[in-house]
Order: C-alpha cells, then structure tokens, then sequence
C-alpha cells in the first residue's frame, strides 16, 4: 500500500498511515504543481490532499491506483466528488473537529472588526497613540445587536450559540431550515435579503457552490445597513473582492473580518488591506494546535479506513465503497 501525502500536517496522521503502507509526504512549504502532484501520486492507493491540491477527473484518469482521496479540511470545492464517484474513488472530508474552534476565529473576526482592534494595534508603534481620545477608534456594539447568518450548519449554529452569549438577537438564512437550532437557540429563519437589510452582523458559512459564488456583490452591500460587518470564514470566492472594496471604500458598508479571500493567497499590495475597516486574516479558522491535530487524525483515519475494507468515518460518496 503506497499513500501520498501532499503536505505535511500533524504526525498523528504519518503515524496512523504507517501501520498500513508507505507514506511519501510533500516536504515543501509550498503545495505541489499539478505536474509535481502527478509525481507524487503516481501509483499510489490513497491520497491525503489539502485544499490547495485540484483534485478533478483528468487528474484521476492519470493516476488509476488511487481509492481514496482524503481532504485535510471540512471544505472540498478543490475536489470534484462526482468524476470521483464515477471512478469508484471514495472522498472524504474532517467536519465536525474543526466546528467550534472555526466558529471560535469567525467570532473573533467580528469582534475585532467591530472594536476596530487590528487597526487601533497597529497604530501604537506608529507612535500615534498620543493620548486618551474622546473620539478615538470608534466601533459598532457587539452585545444586543442583530447578527445574521447565512448557512446555518454546524458552523453557523456554533456561531449562534457564542451569539447568545452577548445578547445578539441571530436571524438566519439557509436553503433548508434548521428547525432544532430555531428551537434549541431560538434563531429564527427569513429570507436571504432581510438577513442584508436587518442584520448589524453577518457571518457566512456555506460552502463554496456554483449557486453560492459571488453571493455577496454590489446589489447585496447596497442592500445592507451603512454600519453593517461582514465576516467571511467560509471560502473568498462566495464574495466578489472588488465588489467589498468598494463597498468599504465608499461607506455602503462598515467594515468587514475575512478569514478567506479570493484571490488566496491576497497579494500584498491589494486595495482590500489599505481599507483598516477590513480585518483580514490568512486562513487560519481552524489554526489551533489541538484541532489541526483532530483534522490530521481523521483525515488519516479516513485513509486508512477505506484502503482496509472499512467504513470511513467522513465519506461523502459511501457508494463507491459497496463497490469492491
Ligand atoms: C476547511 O476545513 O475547509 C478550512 O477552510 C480549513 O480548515
């Protein structure tokens, strides 16, 4: 058995791979080409991918030994599941372990936007905090104001609970209503364009989709409050970059905290980070030490599962596996 690993992550998922096969790990910091991913893959039996890596029907045809591709993430629009299914590969995904903490970072965002922290921070060194100021760096209230969610998964049902805890009234929209969080948080759901015209915050969290790219353009930071947030922890491409810049730039909207960007990485010289509105961070939702390690471990124990005739933990395609 031959798995290949495309970037290094925690041991815990080496170490669980190694008692089933050998284990060739990209070493580089930077993810491989398509060309050098090609290489590292050839003939192997599993692959444990990240979301940098194109995982796509004329990739697979190229490497025919594969069963099982293993997505070091939640998230899997680098993977096409169904040319996946259609050559019997088994795809799977880590949720669940990064739930909170991803929920976790998305709070943060809207925090730290909201209180202008990134931006108040970074003025000290410029030797511009001169003293106490009356009007210095004002923000919007967090506690008491009305917090939208779009997508109400796991994700965004953890959001609503570390929302109840400051007193945010949460409204949601989703293609599929959530009846056990409405009951359980007493979130209620409405359609997407009162979640953009009522909402002081919004947090997305859906998938990136063909339907959900570019969902937040122009139109909708018209539609939005003058002093509205909004947090993206999701995927960039589900907002149109230009579109927020100048949302931000011309006051349509107040800020912003991003965790995701399209393009990513964000060059540094992009008109977004000269906006200190936008509180932007390199994809890091899910960066704590225990998580990562949870995501290494299940991303192995998927591997592992299907190369030894068991049922995976996280497939999004089990057909394939009834197979043989
Ligand atoms: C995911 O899991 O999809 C995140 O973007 C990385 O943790």
């Amino acid at each position: 058995m031959r798995i290949a690993m495309t970037r290094k992550i925690p041991a815990v998922a080496q170490d669980i791979l190694q008692s089933i096969g050998d284990v060739d790990v990209w070493p580089e910091q930077m993810p491989p080409s398509p060309d050098k991913l090609l290489e590292l893959t050839d003939g192997c039996d599993g692959i444990l991918s990240t979301l940098n890596d194109r995982i796509d029907g004329a990739f697979l045809d190229q490497v025919p030994s594969v069963k099982v591709v293993s997505n070091f993430a939640v998230g899997y629009d680098n993977i096409n599941v169904d040319d996946c299914t259609a050559r019997g590969v088994a795809v799977c995904i880590t949720p669940d372990v990064l739930t909170d903490t991803t929920a976790d970072f998305a709070f943060a965002l809207l925090l730290a936007a909201a209180r202008r922290v990134s931006e108040s921070h970074q003025s000290i060194p410029r030797g511009e905090w001169k003293t106490w100021e009356p009007l210095g760096y004002l923000g919007q209230d967090v506690h008491g104001s009305t917090l939208g969610i779009v997508g109400m998964g796991r994700i965004g049902v953890a959001m609503a609970k570390r929302a109840a805890g400051f007193n945010m009234p949460v409204i949601y929209s989703d293609m599929y209503r959530n009846e056990k969080a409405e009951q359980e948080l007493g979130v209620k759901h409405v359609d997407f364009d009162e979640v953009l015209t009522r909402s002081d915050f919004i947090s997305v969290h859906v998938p990136l989709t063909p339907e959900t790219r570019q969902l937040f353009g122009a139109a909708e930071f018209e539609k939005m409050k003058e002093s509205a947030v909004l947090i993206n922890t999701s995927r960039g491409p589900v907002v149109d970059t230009n579109a927020l810049v100048d949302a931000l730039n011309s006051g349509k909207i107040w800020g912003a905290g991003l965790d995701v960007t399209d393009p990513e990485p964000l060059p540094a010289d992009h008109p977004l980070l000269e906006n200190e509105k936008a509180v932007v961070c390199p994809h890091i939702a899910s960066a704590s030490e225990t998580t990562r390690s949870r995501m290494a471990q299940l991303a192995a124990e998927n591997v592992k599962a299907v190369l030894t005739g068991e049922t995976p933990p996280r497939c999004l395609n089990p057909e394939v596996l009834s197979r043989g």
